[in-house]
């Protein structure tokens, strides 16, 4: 896997010493990752680690061994079940003296936050601003799931017995506005049947349609339709770059200075063009081209 991960046209790898990994099996996946990390080969890939939360008797020396052994190979730190922002703090204060020790740029070394439970939730505000080094809230449903008692077993699916609206909609809702309000990525967690690529295009479709900026693919099958997903589709990216043509020629003196003008039969104003700024940025950075132009009107 950690092979195969260099591969995959993803944004990010993480590598886990948390729940996928039993616990005799936990020394030498530290091992494995810090060889992985300074073999190389993630190249223009975000690489994370995940830790085991701070509630184990395992996160301090997973941080320590895998920063001394691979620090300037390593870009984020993933901790999972953190539920207050002390718990955040502490890992800062880990990672400043294992960046000192070792000669690495103090701050560089990011984390990444993962909701799981109930008390995380209601402290998502503070943790989100708890150390400058939090990039990402991450929404890790299963655990979630566990720790409220929903009644299910299927990762992500709405629960039997709920037949309105979505039952992660407030929790889903609730990271995203933490996530936006101090400027972080908001990433949605794992589909757990990974056979089923149309659950997953389902489940990924929810968080993506609320402003999400990612999911985690278990296995290489999952990762085309994320990609697709949470990327905008071609006629909102066209639409988008038209809309930022059309209100910067219609903004300009030869297009008559106005603050509200119309592109075909939709009126657009600054705050159309806001929206279409950050479509724009998501089809640019997915590589999209665009296949429509503006012409300024007769
Ligand atoms: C991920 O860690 C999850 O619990 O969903
Ligand atoms: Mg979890």
């Amino acid at each position: 896997m950690l092979d195969k991960a260099r591969t995959l046209p993803v944004d990010q790898v993480f590598m886990d010493i948390e729940d996928a990994v039993a616990p005799l099996a936990k020394p030498q996946a530290r091992k494995n990752i810090v060889n992985a990390l300074n073999e190389g080969g993630y190249d223009g890939k975000i690489r994370s680690v995940r830790v085991n939360d701070w509630t184990t008797q395992w996160t301090y020396a997973d941080v320590i061994e895998v920063v001394e052994g691979a620090g300037p190979n390593l870009d984020a730190i993933m901790l999972p079940k953190v539920q207050t922002a002390d718990q955040i703090i502490a890992l800062d204060l880990l990672l400043t003296q294992l960046e000192k020790s070792n000669g690495l740029e103090v701050g560089r070394i990011g984390i990444e936050a993962q909701i799981e439970n109930a008390l995380g939730l209601i402290n998502v505000d503070a943790i989100a601003q708890a150390s400058p080094r939090v990039e990402t809230i991450i929404f890790g449903p299963a655990d979630f799931m566990a720790s409220i008692n929903m009644k299910s077993l299927v990762v992500g699916e709405n629960p039997p017995g709920y037949d309105t609206g979505d039952a992660y909609h407030y929790i889903l809702m609730r990271i995203l506005m933490a996530a936006r309000a101090y400027n972080k990525q908001a990433i949605d967690g794992p589909y757990l049947q990974i056979k089923d690529v149309e659950g997953f295009r389902r489940v990924a479709a929810r968080s993506a349609a609320l402003g999400f900026d990612g999911k985690w693919a278990l296995h290489p099958g999952q990762v085309d339709a994320a990609n697709e997903i949470y990327s905008p589709d071609q006629s909102d990216y066209d639409h988008a770059e038209m809309i930022l043509d059309a209100y910067e020629y219609f903004t300009s003196a030869s297009g008559g200075a106005k603050g509200a003008a119309m592109l075909g039969d939709e009126m657009i104003d600054e705050a159309s063009r806001k929206m279409a700024l950050v479509m724009a940025a998501k089809g640019r950075a997915a590589g999209l081209t665009r296949t429509q132009q503006f012409t300024v009107p007769e």
